[in-house]
């Protein structure tokens, strides 16, 4: 069985101050899950989150990773090596953030998946369709490029058997509009579909979570979808009672 996954992405927020309020409120409320439950901070407070994680059942996840496994001239860049020796053991890629704002390619994006797997990071691999896209009616055509990125490398297969999948919708991001649990459950079965044929056994075995604007109140329909295995959450991950909600729902 797929065990279900919640991950925070914090995005560019929180001060020194306010991350130690949610790390504690985060520890101190989630009880018995079911669920792995994951933070992503911003890079500056990594190290400090981690250690106010000691000991607890939360993961410690970064926002992006370097496609460049070790070190080297990449201003501004992390990469597996980092992140792992400050406790990372996941790391977002291909947000629709990344992808659009500061122009990360699908290429880019798969190198970066690869190296997440070889530096023993597990990449949270987002894809999604842009909401011209989803009008055009070409969301499965965008979502299984953003998939065959990766598929394409020589061990395509065996990158995504490593990874985690989110289905973002980027017009649901950040918008407070989620697409309804049927139209998230579409697109993931779809994207089973794609990889099925591939494999058999990765379609069946990879998580695929969604993301977009899910919330205290939308979690239970969303998360209770057959082919919807947790969520990655934006805006309510920074307040620790709705996070822990939706914790609770995926668990
Ligand atoms: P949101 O963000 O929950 O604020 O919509 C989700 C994400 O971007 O991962």
């Amino acid at each position: 069985m797929r065990r279900p996954l919640v991950a925070g992405n914090w995005k560019m927020n929180g001060t020194r101050e306010g991350v130690v309020a949610l790390i504690e409120g985060i520890k101190a409320g989630l009880g018995d899950t079911n669920a792995d439950v994951l933070v992503c901070p911003p890079a500056i407070f990594i190290d400090s989150v981690g250690s106010l994680l000691e000991g607890s059942q939360v993961k410690l996840g970064a926002q992006n990773i370097c496609q460049e496994a070790e070190s080297g001239a990449y201003t501004g860049e992390l990469s597996a090596a980092m992140l792992t020796e400050f406790g990372c053991s996941y790391a977002i890629i291909g947000h629709s953030e990344r992808r659009h704002v500061y122009g990360e390619a699908d290429k880019l994006v798969a190198e970066r998946v690869a190296a997440a797997v070889s530096g023993n990071v597990t990449p949270i691999f987002c894809i999604g369709e842009l909401l011209e896209e989803r009008e055009k009616g070409t969301t499965e055509q965008v979502i299984a490029q953003q998939l065959d990125a990766v598929l394409k490398l020589d061990n395509g297969v065996a990158l995504l058997k490593e990874t985690v999948l989110a289905y973002e919708p980027v017009w649901a991001i950040g918008t407070g509009k989620t697409a309804s649990p049927e139209q998230a459950q579409a697109v993931h079965a779809f994207i089973r579909s794609h990889l099925a044929k591939q494999d058999e056994a990765l379609a069946v075995g990879i998580k695929i979570i969604y993301g977009g604007s899910v919330n205290a109140a939308n979690a239970e329909n969303l998360l209770g979808m057959p082919d919807i295995d947790g969520g990655l959450i934006g805006g309510a991950s920074l307040k620790v009672n709705d996070f822990l909600a939706i914790c609770k729902a995926a668990g």
